[in-house]
C-alpha cells in the first residue's frame, strides 16, 4: 500500500526509528510518530517526558506540531510506532483532527505488524473549527 512517494512500509519502518529517541524515563513506554506531507517530505516525533508528568509530549504531537513549524500543512498520513501496537491517546487524535483530519493512520508494533485506520474512524463525530460558530 502506498501513501504519496513514500510507502506505508517506509513510513512505518520511519516511525520505529523515532522510536529510538524517545526519552522515556518515567513511563518506559517508548512511542515514536512519522508524518507523511503531500510534498513527501517525512517529519518524525517521539514521545518526551518529564519530571512534573503533564509536561510530558506525545510522539504524534511532537511530529504534528513539528510539521506545521517546518510549514508542511498538507498532511497525507501518520505512523505511530509502541512496543505493543498501543492505539493513539484521545489528546492525539484530536490534534490530528485539527492538522490532518484526511490523513490514513498506520498503527505498528515494535516488529512492524501494523494495522491501518483514518483519523476519522479514530474520533467519530469531532469537533472541529466548523464547530466555533
Ligand atoms: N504516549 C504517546 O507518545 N502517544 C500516545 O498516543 C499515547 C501515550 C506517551 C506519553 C507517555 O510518554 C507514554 O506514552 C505513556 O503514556
Amino acid at each position: 500500500m502506498s501513501a504519496g512517494r513514500v510507502t506505508a512500509e517506509e513510513l512505518v519502518a520511519q516511525a520505529l526509528a523515532a522510536r529510538q529517541r524517545a526519552y522515556a524515563p518515567y513511563s518506559h513506554y517508548a512511542v515514536g510518530a512519522a508524518v507523511l506531507a503531500a510534498d513527501g517530505s517525512v517529519i518524525l516525533g517521539c514521545n518526551v517526558e518529564n519530571a512534573a508528568y503533564p509536561a510530558t509530549i506525545c510522539a504524534e504531537r511532537v511530529a504534528l506540531t513539528s510539521a506545521v513549524a517546518q510549514d508542511k500543512r498538507d498532511l497525507v498520513a501518520i505512523a505511530v510506532a509502541t512496543e505493543n501496537g498501543g492505539s493513539p491517546c484521545g489528546a492525539c487524535r484530536q490534534v490530528m483532527a485539527e492538522l490532518g483530519p484526511r490523513m490514513t493512520v498506520y498503527i505498528t508494533n515494535a516488529a512492524g505488524d501494523y494495522r491501518t485506520t483514518t483519523v476519522r474512524d479514530l474520533l467519530p463525530d469531532w469537533f472541529t473549527g466548523e464547530d466555533l460558530v
